[in-house]
């Protein structure tokens, strides 16, 4: 009997993750859905499970024993992407890629970067505000991480050009599931990440002030990280440090001018600003389709899941689980567990960018809140599964003082 019911769950096909929507729905659909199944089950991609409770996806995310991320980090899988650390590796080889990374997101770091990434929000939201209607997505959104990514990374003109152009249509390609596309571009990216090694050649930067550097020098039982590895972290960074943030951004614009006595507030009060970045980061989590694998057979949330099992990690949904944060759906200033939201994921494999995307957020919504009124002028346009978040968000800019 609790055979045949468990067999029937893993048959079942609670939701469509591919079906078009609009800015509310996949938050309603999860609403819905999770009240009934904490951890539902898709056919879509060859089937898997998805966390969309905020303890089970916890309880999956902390559970090393018996959660893997070296099968594959994301539904659905593309096979031929190669091994990218700190992502696709568990401890104890992870943590020698965690080391090296987290010292270039230290406090001292941030402060030191935030002038240039102030400076990268001006030089692009001020030609917007100007122009007054724009896609604040495709114009903005899009763009700011590349050029922030460049400060970060030390990048020369040429790279950081280059990364800008692919990275764009790399994620566009992983989209539509359109998979030459994606290989070469993956190709394309890591003849990227090895032109930025090579660049270190030359010995222009030193390990304290450049991350690709501090992993070339970095020591790993004895000897350096395999330089595949070093590349493949490179490569991966491109990337992670890329796509949550352009499909974040145009979040934060669609909620402030649909609720424009808190784009008032802020605007007078910018001392609110990081407290209502954190509760957008709690609502509009971008990502739905990281995973992990079940290593045995085990049970979540009341769930049988079999070996080799790949399991989505909604970070979209749990932030909003009523179960852990009160009208979840509701934006709150001030939240007074705002500190649990796990929107940055937790343990082992928890985003080391997260300062970075914070200071990115913050500053966005200081200068154009000090600069502009803005208002929606249509519909969002929604990124696809594994991403949640906009791609196209029309706005019109009035300038203050204008
Ligand atoms: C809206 C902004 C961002 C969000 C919501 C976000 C969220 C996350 C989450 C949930 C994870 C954990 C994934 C998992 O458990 O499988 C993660 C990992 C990661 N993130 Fe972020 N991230 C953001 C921005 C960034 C930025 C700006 C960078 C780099 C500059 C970055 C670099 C990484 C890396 C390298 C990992 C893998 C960490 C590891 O495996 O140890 N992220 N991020």
């Amino acid at each position: 009997m609790v055979e045949t019911a468990v067999h029937a769950r893993r048959s079942a096909h609670d939701f469509d993750a591919q079906s078009p929507e609009g800015f509310d729905d996949a938050h309603r659909e999860f609403a819905r859905l999770r009240a009934e199944h904490p951890v539902a089950r898709s056919q879509d991609f060859g089937g898997f499970w998805a966390m969309l409770g905020y303890e089970e996806l916890a309880e999956v995310i902390t559970d090393i024993d018996r959660f893997t991320t070296t099968s594959q980090n994301a539904i659905p899988k593309f096979a031929f992407t190669g091994v990218r650390p700190p992502l696709h590796l568990d401890p104890p080889q992870h943590t020698s890629y965690r080391r090296v990374i987290n010292h270039f997101f230290t406090p001292p770091k941030m402060r030191a970067l935030e002038p240039a990434v102030r400076r990268c929000v001006q030089e692009l939201i001020e030609p917007l505000i100007r122009q007054g209607t724009v896609d604040v997505a495709r114009q903005y959104a899009q763009k700011l991480p590349a050029h922030v990514f460049a400060e970060f990374f030390n990048l020369s003109a040429e790279t950081s050009l280059e990364i800008k152009t692919v990275s764009g249509t790399y994620v566009d390609a992983i989209q539509v599931l359109d998979h030459e596309t994606v290989k070469s571009l993956s190709g394309r990216l890591y003849e990227i990440a090895q032109a930025i090694i090579d660049e270190r050649r030359a010995g222009a930067f030193s390990a304290e002030d450049d991350l690709t550097q501090a992993l070339l020098e970095a020591e790993y039982d004895g000897g350096p990280l395999p330089s595949a590895m070093v590349l493949g972290c490179v490569r991966q960074l491109i990337v992670t440090g890329m796509v949550a943030p352009s499909v974040f951004i145009g979040n934060m614009f669609v909620h402030l001018s649909r609720d424009p006595q808190l784009q008032q507030h802020l605007r007078e009060h910018p001392e609110d600003i990081p407290g209502a970045v954190e509760e957008f980061v709690r609502l509009y989590n971008p990502y739905r389709g990281m995973a992990r694998t079940a290593r045995h057979d085990t049970v979540v949330g009341g769930q049988q899941i079999q070996e080799g099992d790949p399991i989505a990690l909604v970070y979209t949904a749990a932030n909003r689980d009523p179960r852990m944060f009160e009208e979840p759906d509701t934006f709150r200033l001030h939240r007074e567990n705002i500190a649990k939201h796990i929107s940055f994921g937790r343990g082992t494999h928890s985003c080391p960018g997260a300062p970075l995307a914070r200071m990115m957020f913050r500053i966005t919504l200081e200068e154009a809140l000090s600069r502009s009124n803005f208002d929606l002028t249509g519909d969002p346009g929604m990124a696809k599964w594994a991403e949640w978040g906009t791609n196209h968000v029309p706005l019109e800019f009035i300038a203050l003082g204008a």
